[in-house]
């Protein structure tokens, strides 16, 4: 018997079991504790929707489970899409992929979870592919007569009329399905973070500068590298080891090769001296020459990946065979973390490497399930690494899915379009999921700085140069605007990491796609105001404004509240940007502007449009060439702007370790007045006793700009 009845599990989350699902998912294979102190604090809300409008149906061997739409609702989410962000209309196989080249749904981190723009979402919790049909199919009994038009005659025809409902194919084995309420777009996220444990907190570092420097290098050319950067004064906090470093890769070994790097923890160590961390990549795929690969081989699939075993991690044996290997020959000798590369698999033809999804796994998994459950598998091993010393990490991985916003992990791609690039870090934001759009080689030096830029706006600032053998200096006409904005990144590192914090605590992301923070009416108002604007324009100059298509606003996005960044790309030198209500400033050029409608903003090269509400206080430190050590006395500065009193939350612990979580970490509020005569003052309250190494506090009011010191 189907039962289509939903229990509340917290406040505003609800949970229809469909069958008996058996074997991990996702929720239950991460072991997450929900936030529940946190969720009872939220927004008590009635159902978002009316249960006898929720339907589910047996549909062959699987099950169809479908919710009411209205005609203009918007739908976001099903995890990082570079593709689109508005995912209405279209069909989502969300199965896990690197090449999501068209917009099918697959990609690197599919995650079976909507969200509404009316302030809902539906997550599905199944280790399996899921298909949602996010009113992108029609029912007989939906289908209005009157709304087929005849594409012969009518040149207002559509190839499908507007559905009224998402139809999502449930697996046939079942699924745990969960309702989140809102009001708000931000609460349903809030929500679906924290009931998966929260955000995740990194380490201070890890929202420093990295590099990956190229496949083969050895010990030494590494440390010349990395003392390259001291010289030419830009920031860099991390280096990336890429594949050269194992005694042998594709399959890999994860041991160190003797040649190159004949002495790994002094090599470690002496970076570490120079302010770097190390990272190493890997795959999950063991080669014949691993001494783990005996004792893995029984604990395998049935199929191998470029000749590696692909290990069944879902065993604890298994589990336990990487972990120690791992601990005792990188961890122990003061590794910092890892890019879990390639646990996502690919069919194109040139390129094919991935067990079948009929392959068959040792714990009973099949090979669907284990694709779509890889890479949330080694970003849990190796973070569960990391806590046991507890030292926090962050690093990158190439695959997730549900339930992986407690993972210190970035997605990336070996795609490269910089407008998607930007896109994935506003759709990564609906489904707990970081992305960085990584810099790799440019065109020219235009496209590199305009690449650096966005990256350093992101939730990791990195270049990858593994194939191309790039460095920050590789144009040197724009050498100081790189430079320019990874100091800046560096001198918002405490505001940056307090967004984090925030991320920990309640679930809101760092970076915010825009229907975080405006409704849809907020977001047509000011497209309204806009199509005016465009006819004064119209009438006076050109016609380039007259025709518009909708826009869904994926190339802008939030950093924490007060931060708004619209990036340019290659060959744009202005931009429309959506600004939300109220008096903002350009970041960097202290131009004023009123929000609630849409602005034309002009920037050349030496500038991305970052933009800063009014009454905002920016925590800052110093461009520093990386961030210090815990407890090293750090001076702060707390630049106030525009004219408003404003108040903001400063968080500080040791950057390093979990003793966050025993109560170690300070939370600061910050406030500024201003009196009769315009005279401002501002006030630092919290309990400073706290292991904050925040000294020498300076304040700046009423800034129109941020003033930096450094020449470019
Ligand atoms: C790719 C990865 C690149 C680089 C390369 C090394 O799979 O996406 O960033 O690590 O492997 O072979």
């Amino acid at each position: 018997m189907l039962t289509n009845h939903w229990e509340q599990t917290a406040t505003g989350i609800w949970r229809l079991t469909i069958r008996e699902p058996e074997g991990i998912t996702p929720l239950t294979w991460m072991g997450v504790t929900p936030k529940d102190e946190v969720l009872q604090q939220m927004p008590q809300v009635e159902p978002p929707l009316a249960w006898d409008r929720i339907q589910l149906e047996e549909a062959g061997r699987n099950f169809m489970l479908s919710f009411p739409l209205n005609p203009t609702e918007k739908l976001y989410g099903t995890g990082l899409q570079l593709l689109r962000m508005n995912q209405r209309g279209r069909t989502r196989y969300l199965r896990v992929n690197s090449d999501p080249k068209q917009d099918t749904g697959e990609t690197h981190a599919p995650v079976p979870f909507y969200v509404s723009d009316q302030g809902y979402g539906v997550w599905v919790d199944t280790s399996r592919i899921v298909t949602m049909h996010l009113g992108s199919s029609l029912k007989q009994e939906d289908t209005r007569l009157e709304e087929i038009r005849d594409r012969n005659t009518d040149k207002g025809w559509k190839a499908t009329p507007v559905a009224s409902r998402v139809e999502i194919q449930i697996p046939a084995e079942g699924a745990v399905v969960y309702l989140f309420g809102g009001p708000t777009l931000s609460d349903v996220v809030a929500r679906y973070n924290l009931m998966c444990g929260g955000g995740v907190l990194p380490p201070k570092w890890g929202l420093g500068f990295w590099h990956r420097v190229p496949t083969l290098y050895s010990d030494q050319q590494v440390l010349d590298e990395a003392e390259q950067f001291r010289l030419h004064d830009i920031p860099c906090d991390v280096i990336g080891l890429e594949p050269g470093w194992h005694s042998h890769s594709y399959p890999v070994t994860y041991e160190w090769e003797k040649s190159r790097f004949p002495d790994p923890a002094s090599f470690v160590d002496e970076l570490a001296h120079k302010g770097f961390r190390v990272n190493l990549w890997e795959h999950p795929y063991v080669s014949p020459q691993s001494e783990m690969y005996a004792d893995l081989q029984p604990l395998s699939g049935t199929h191998t990946v470029w000749g590696g075993l692909a290990p069944d991690y879902s065993l604890p044996e298994a589990a336990a065979l990487y972990k120690k290997q791992h601990e005792e020959q990188h961890i122990q000798i003061g590794v910092s973390g890892y890019k879990l590369d390639e646990c996502d698999g690919s069919e194109l033809t040139n390129n094919s490497w991935m067990f079948p999804a009929h392959a068959m796994f040792p714990s009973g998994l099949d090979g669907e399930q284990m694709r779509q459950m890889y890479g949330l598998m080694f970003q849990k091993m190796t973070a569960d690494l990391f806590r046991s010393q507890n030292r926090r990490t962050y690093g990158l991985v190439r695959a997730s899915n549900g339930a992986a916003s407690t993972m210190p992990y970035v997605l990336y791609s070996d795609l490269y379009d910089h407008k998607q690039f930007i896109r994935g870090i506003c759709s990564s934001s609906f489904s707990g999921l970081l992305w960085t759009p990584e810099v790799r080689r440019a065109r020219n030096a235009e496209d590199w700085v305009r690449r650096m830029q966005t990256v350093c706006f992101s939730p990791m600032a990195m270049l990858n140069a593994w194939g191309d053998g790039t460095k920050p200096w590789s144009f040197p006409e724009v050498e100081g605007t790189v430079r320019h904005y990874i100091k800046l990144r560096m001198k918002l590192l405490p505001y940056l990491y307090t967004a984090f914090a925030v991320y920990r605590e309640q679930g809101i992301p760092p970076f915010r796609a825009m229907p975080f923070v405006m409704t849809p009416a907020e977001i047509a108002g000011a497209e309204a105001k806009l199509a005016a604007n465009e006819q004064q324009h119209l009438n006076t100059t050109d016609g380039a404004y007259g025709k518009k298509k909708a826009r869904e606003w994926d190339d802008q996005y939030m950093v924490g509240d007060a931060l708004l960044v619209a990036p340019l790309v290659e060959g744009e030198t202005e931009r429309e940007v959506l600004l939300p209500a109220g008096i903002w400033y350009g970041l960097e050029t202290g131009e004023r502007y009123t929000g609630g409608c849409v602005i034309r903003v002009q920037a050349g090269l030496e500038h991305i449009p970052v933009f800063v509400k009014s009454g905002s206080i920016l925590p800052m430190m110093s461009a520093l060439s990386h961030v210090p050590a815990a407890g090293t006395p750090t001076a702060i500065e707390l630049v106030h702007f525009g004219t408003e009193p404003g108040t903001a939350r400063l968080y500080e612990d040791d950057g390093e370790t979990f003793d966050y979580e025993q109560g170690k970490c300070s939370w600061f509020n910050l406030a500024v007045t201003v009196d009769q005569d315009g005279n401002y003052t501002g006030a630092w309250t919290g309990d400073n006793d706290q292991s904050s190494s925040y000294v020498g506090v300076t304040w700046r009011f009423a800034q129109t700009r941020l003033l930096m010191n450094e020449q470019r």
